[in-house]
């Protein structure tokens, strides 16, 4: 990895001899980009870039990805070194302030969130509100977006410090939150949350525990959600975080802006991943049906996909698949799961596709989602909470870009254009000549 040099791109105008001087944006590390903000006053043209595959929207210091060479770095430092020795509200500090804490830092910090995970007893209003069978991801996408009902004296996005009590309310609640969803829609009491219990573990104890009964969680179970929890907490620029910033350009509270970034996650293409993993491993059901199902993938007619294989920007092994991938082994051997064949299929439809000359050539790797769910399956946690708990771990890295973006000078409200292919104007028909 080298850091990119600073330069300029000269682009032409066909026909005439009208040129623009884009300067070229050096990173720290990564390819140059070039800067088109005065290319529609030099040469009156915008550019085109459906999905944004090309086009870099904001600066930020927070996540870097090296999709050809598997890379994942948050604040410099590589995921697979924090999810081996780091913890999840170790990760929330570095990815908020731009550095691993020190012992007392990292104690206040851990405070800080802890002391605000409870929630106003009259939000719990909110859920006699839904269906017993809503799924959860409406119900928390609406539960965090009324959360902003609740702040009036602390929603000043230009105070520094209402922002920095917003991001421990809701790194903080958004555990409760979904853990509520989730007793809601079994018909359970609400557990309240255990301050004296870590991160990852009190998540568990919410959502787990009745009061009926002592429950202890799981210390190997404990460690494996929080390890899951880094590998999902940022990943810079994707849709959802890119929803949280476009809403949040406008000015919006980081409650509403968070509550669009669950909305976003909430598709198959981008946080439901791993739930499908499931049901094509249940539908495969066998190693020896493996062959046909990699026919039906390469079929361009049949629109069958590998799910939890590929990625829009790994075109190599998504380093976060092989953390899940040890962790899964992990937590089967914890639970005394000696033969779990849903992990068997996959460990050897991985091996397959991964020596196919269609997988090779098209640059699919497995990605995050490959392994999660059949661990989160075997914690026992239902497939309508994987999003969910995906939605808990990234309220971190959208708090975090949110808050990057509210203290950059240089941000303005999120406006792309388009290419008009609609009529040209035309005169109103009454309806009687229609
Ligand atoms: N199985 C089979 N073929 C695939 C797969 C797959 N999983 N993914 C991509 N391809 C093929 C496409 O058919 C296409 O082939 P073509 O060039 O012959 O038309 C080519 O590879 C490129 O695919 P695109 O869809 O253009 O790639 P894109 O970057 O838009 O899509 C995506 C990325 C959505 C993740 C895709 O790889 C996919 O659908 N994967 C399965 C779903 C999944 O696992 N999603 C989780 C992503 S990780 C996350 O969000 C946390």
């Amino acid at each position: 990895m080298s850091s990119t040099a600073a330069g300029s791109l000269t682009v032409t105008m066909n026909g005439s001899n009208h040129t623009a001087t884009l300067p070229l944006l050096p990173g720290t590390i990564g390819p140059a980009v070039a800067d088109i903000r005065k290319l529609y006053a030099d040469l009156g043209v915008f550019t085109y870039d459906p999905g944004y595959g090309g086009t870099a929207a904001c600066d930020s210091k927070i996540t870097y990805i090296d999709g050809d060479l598997g890379i994942l770095l948050h604040r410099g430092y590589p995921i697979e070194q924090l999810a081996e020795k780091s913890t999840f509200l170790e990760v929330a500090y570095l990815l908020l302030n731009g550095e691993l804490p020190t012992d007392a830092e990292a104690d206040e910090f851990h405070r800080g969130v802890m002391l605000h995970t409870m929630v106003h007893e009259q939000l719990r209003q909110f859920y006699n509100g839904f269906r017993r069978d809503a799924h959860p991801m409406a119900v928390i996408c609406g539960v965090v977006g009324a959360l902003s009902a609740f702040y009036h004296d602390s929603l000043d996005i230009n105070n520094a410090d209402h922002r920095r009590i917003s991001a421990f309310r809701l790194i903080a609640k958004v555990p409760t939150i979904a853990a509520w969803a989730y007793k809601y829609s079994l018909g359970q009491p609400f557990m309240y949350p255990r301050n004296d219990l870590g991160y990852a573990e009190n998540f568990l104890y919410m959502m787990n525990a009745v009061p009926a009964e002592p429950y202890h969680v799981n210390p190997v179970l404990a460690r494996a959600m929080d390890r899951i929890l880094i590998l999902h907490a940022d990943h810079e620029q994707n849709a959802s975080t890119s929803t949280v910033r476009l809403a949040g350009s406008t000015g919006a509270n980081p409650f509403a802006c968070i509550a669009a970034g669950i909305a976003s996650l909430w598709g198959p293409a981008h946080g439901g991943a791993n739930e499908a993993v499931l049901k094509m491993l249940a539908e495969i059901g066998d190693s020896s049906h493996i062959p046909d199902f990699i026919a039906k993938v390469k079929d361009k007619n049949s629109n069958v996909r590998l799910m939890g294989f590929g990625h829009r920007v790994y075109k190599n092994y998504d380093p976060r698949a092989k953390i899940m991938q040890a962790t899964c082994h992990e937590v089967l051997t914890e639970l005394g799961i000696k033969d779990d064949p849903l992990l068997d299929l996959a460990v050897e439809l991985e091996k397959i596709a991964l020596h196919d000359d269609y997988f090779i050539s098209k640059k699919l790797y497995p990605n995050v989602d490959f392994y999660s769910g059949i661990i989160l399956q075997a914690m026992g946690i239902p497939t309508s909470m994987f999003t969910v708990l995906f939605a808990v771990a990234r309220t971190v890295g959208w708090i975090s870009q949110w808050k990057e973006m509210m203290e950059d000078p240089s941000q303005r409200i999120g406006r792309p254009r388009q290419v008009y292919t609609g009529h040209v104007q035309r005169n109103y028909v009454p309806v009687e000549s229609r």
